[in-house]
């Protein structure tokens, strides 16, 4: 296994600057922060600490603004969460559809240390019919899917208040015991473990409550989806991560020798629950044989899974997939559900890879 300086993310899109984590190459548990994925619409922005401030403003009964030394100097929390971008695996939709083409890797996890987003909000007094909590960035621009804003817009997402008010939401300053990187939302970020990435906003300046729901444009036009509605369908905001597993060894048309022993490597996750249950096929879905766990059961985190697999005499082309169960029963679905537009890929995705002559 490679030393992480020697390895590198894979760029996606170089202005603004989009990275895919290597997966196929990493084991831990935690991934170093120089190697997690990185999900931007716009330009870093430049912050100062010497100037920044964060403003907690809206339907509150005592507003206020925090300095980046006064919050450090709140009691803090650490936790570890998994991300997911919502279009993580959207190379593997068939017909190809627009957006990003990530594989595999726009998915990591990481040690998260911050200030309980609950705790400034309590200090703020939520006025009784605040809904939503609007978090915003300091990068702004002008985004490149239509409709597109008549100007530029900053990156802002709303949480429902019932998330935003539970213990594990933090507004974080450090990744993994560092200082968090210019990347992922350095001086401040929010993570909001158990929702897709786009929740966690990188670059926090304000953290507005509000009493009728957001409908920004990272909430309607992006990061959405047609929910059903008595039969009609409406334009919700996605939320919630779905349960998913990934295999990251082996690559996607990697060459195995045959008749070999072969460690299969991946991880599971899931959104507010936990993955319970890894099953892999090796051709291609006919049958199912349970994984083994390395991690044990760990809240908003994923466990890694490993199958010892007995590669087949036969020379050819072999389809690997994997599913996981959570402790509700669900399944991850056969296939990708349509009203999810380019988003929440979450069916099995298969790793197809050639047995060659041992
Ligand atoms: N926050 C801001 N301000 N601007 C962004 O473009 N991207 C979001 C989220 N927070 C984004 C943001 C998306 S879509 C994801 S998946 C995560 O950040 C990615 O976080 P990372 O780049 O640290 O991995």
């Amino acid at each position: 296994m490679p030393q992480s300086s020697q390895i590198g993310l894979i760029v996606r899109q170089r202005e603004p600057v989009n990275l895919e984590s290597p997966l196929d190459q990493l084991d831990s548990f935690l991934i170093p922060s120089e190697l997690f994925y990185v999900r931007s619409h716009f330009p870093v922005p430049d912050l100062k600490i010497e100037s920044y401030r964060l403003q907690i403003c809206g339907t509150v009964n005592n507003p206020f603004a925090l300095t980046y030394q006064a919050l450090r100097q709140m009691p803090s929390e650490t936790r570890v969460a998994t991300l997911e971008c919502a279009g993580n695996g959207r190379v593997f939709l068939v017909p190809q559809v627009a957006g990003a083409q990530w594989e595999l890797g726009a998915v990591g996890t990481a040690e998260w240390t911050g200030v309980p987003l609950a705790g400034l909000l309590e200090r703020a007094g939520l006025n009784a019919d605040t809904c939503e909590i609007v978090l915003e960035g300091a990068d702004r621009g002008t985004p490149a899917e239509p409709p597109v804003p008549p100007a530029p817009i900053s990156y802002a997402r709303s949480l429902p208040r019932t998330k935003a008010v539970k213990p594990e939401v933090l507004i974080a300053y450090q990744m993994n015991g560092r200082d968090l990187r210019p990347d992922h939302g350095y001086p401040v970020r929010a993570i909001v473990p158990g929702h897709f990435g786009m929740a966690s906003v990188k670059w926090l300046t304000r953290i507005e409550a509000v009493r009728v729901p957001f409908q920004g444009y990272w909430q309607t036009s992006d990061y959405g989806y047609w929910r059903d509605f008595n039969g009609k369908p409406v334009r919700s905001a996605l939320g919630e991560m779905h349960l998913k597993s990934e295999i990251f060894r082996p690559r996607v048309y990697e060459t195995l020798p045959a008749n070999r022993g072969y460690t299969v490597f991946g991880a599971a996750w899931a959104g507010e629950t936990e993955v319970t249950e890894i099953t892999l096929s090796t051709d291609g879905g006919r049958t199912w044989n349970e994984a083994k766990f390395l991690d044990t059961v760990q809240r908003h985190a994923w466990r890694r899974w490993t199958y010892e697999w007995r590669t087949p005499k036969e020379p050819g082309k072999y389809t690997l997939l994997a599913r996981a169960k959570d402790a509700t029963g669900r399944v991850q679905p056969d296939h990708h559900d349509p009203n999810h537009g380019s988003y929440v890929i979450d069916h099995p995705l298969p790793i197809e890879v050639y047995v060659g002559d041992s």
